[in-house]
């Protein structure tokens, strides 16, 4: 039994906010009354896992910052201090390593759902543009987060990719000194990464996933058959496929909470460093610009990357390999931004898409599998051509996507979702 003067108490308090603030209609717009297709998949667990991983993050990286000290002399040591010292320092710290894994799984997840079910085409171009600036300036917070332990990789890491501004011709070497703040990485850029690590970024990738999901709920979201349902309303308006996201989906994603919070579990309390792969050996160590690693490779994320750019181990045009390496690098990734205008189908999903896209996908998940393998690995000569035939099939099957989109046969599209 409810109280009545409690229930009016209330009412008469959501009322006296709403005309203040629109808090009633923004519940409504983005949860009550936001209606999703009825048929989303395991695949649309990612988008809501990506928002718990970036709250995950956020609220690790303030626990961390506490006791950090973000200077060539105190950075390893503070690390050991958080490890060893602090109420539960291993796990905050454990729980934001593991977490940058997780993210990049997460939206690596993401954005294959994206290209399987054609997420990006129109009218959805910019919920797909901002979540390539979302992944730009993750992959920077996630560069600039790996310096703070000071450790030997961290050092070596920085010092390899900000080397890789050097070889840009004329205005390269002045670049690097730019990003560094000084003719070697030191105290200096510590404190820049830290700055932006733990203050910009964060800030921008929180604003753009604003834009992101409010692109989202302007356009309405795309499902696995890749049907609009807002071409079929019923007399209210309301889609006839559309089910309200609140409380539907809202209880949905709580089963791949639990599913997601099991697995990164066994990982954070069974296997925090991953064999090496989320933390890796050398940087236990302090850093040391004396002494260079044996082998220096990135964390397993930008390892498709990096293989590209040690692929290009050729000069062309009078152009040196390592430019072209580093274009090619760039190449990769902006290239991905301008998708939506490269895919020329009549449908969006892959289930209705003709064998040489269906073909196309596959053959681009294997190179760019193959290519964060290689990535990890010290580069050999056979290495090299398994890295460039990679490359090769990774740009392919982009650059060929406007001419098997548009020959390819498709199958009829239902007029309404299925399943
Ligand atoms: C911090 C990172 C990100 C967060 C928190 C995030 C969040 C979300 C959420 C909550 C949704 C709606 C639920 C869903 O459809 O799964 C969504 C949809 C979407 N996201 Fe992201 N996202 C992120 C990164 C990305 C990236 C890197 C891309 C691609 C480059 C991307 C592309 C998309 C697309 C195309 C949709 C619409 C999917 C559809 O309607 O089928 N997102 N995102």
């Amino acid at each position: 039994m409810g109280n009545p003067n409690r229930a009016k108490a209330e009412k008469g308090l959501m009322r006296w906010i709403d005309d203040r603030f629109p808090a009633t209609q923004m519940w409504e717009d983005h949860l009550s009354k936001y209606y999703a297709p009825k048929n989303f998949n395991f695949w649309y667990f990612f988008g809501s896992l990506a928002l718990l991983v970036l709250v995950n993050q956020i609220l690790t990286g303030i626990w961390l910052t506490m006791s950090f000290n973000p200077s060539a002399e105190g950075a390893f040591r503070s690390v050991e201090y958080i490890m060893r010292d602090v109420e539960l320092g291993w796990l905050i710290r454990y729980m934001h390593t593991t977490g940058a894994s997780a993210f990049f799984v997460v939206v690596y997840l993401h954005m294959l759902r994206g290209m399987m079910y054609g997420s990006y085409q129109k009218p959805r171009e910019l919920i797909w543009i901002f979540g390539m600036t979302i992944y730009l300036a993750l992959m920077a917070e996630a560069f600039m987060g790996y310096l703070l332990p000071w450790g030997q990789m961290s050092y070596w890491g920085a010092q390899v990719i900000i080397s890789l501004f050097g070889a840009i011709p004329f205005i390269g070497p002045d670049l690097a000194e730019w990003v560094r703040g000084d003719y070697l990485i030191s105290g200096i850029t510590l404190n820049r990464f830290f700055a932006l690590h733990v203050v910009a970024l964060p800030i921008v990738i929180l604003g753009l996933v604003v834009l992101h999901i409010l692109a989202l709920h302007e356009v309405g979201s795309n499902n696995p058959d890749g049907v609009e349902i807002k071409k079929n309303l019923d007399e209210n308006g309301i889609p006839k496929d559309g089910i309200p996201f609140h409380p539907y989906y809202t209880v949905k994603d709580i089963v791949g909470v639990a599913v997601f919070l099991f697995v990164f579990c066994i990982v954070l309390f069974y296997f925090p460093e991953m064999g090496g792969y989320f933390i890796e050996a050398p940087n236990f160590e302090p850093a040391n610009p004396l002494k260079t690693p044996d082998h220096i490779a990135p964390v397993w994320y930008f390892t498709p990357f990096y293989a590209i750019l040690r692929a290009i181990n050729f000069s062309l045009f009078g152009l040196d390999a390592k430019f072209l390496g580093v274009v090619a690098m760039g190449a990769a990734i902006a290239i991905l931004f301008v998708l939506p205008w490269l895919d020329r189908s009549p449908v969006k999903s892959i289930r209705y898409k003709g064998w040489m896209s269906k073909v196309a996908l596959i053959l681009f998940c294997i190179s760019f599998v193959v290519l964060g393998v290689l990535g990890v690995l010290p580069a050999t000569d056979g290495r090299t051509i398994v890295a460039q035939i990679a490359t090769a099939i990774y740009f392919l099957y982009f650059l060929l996507m406007p001419f098997y989109t548009r020959i390819e046969k498709c199958k009829p599209v239902p007029e309404r979702v299925t399943g």
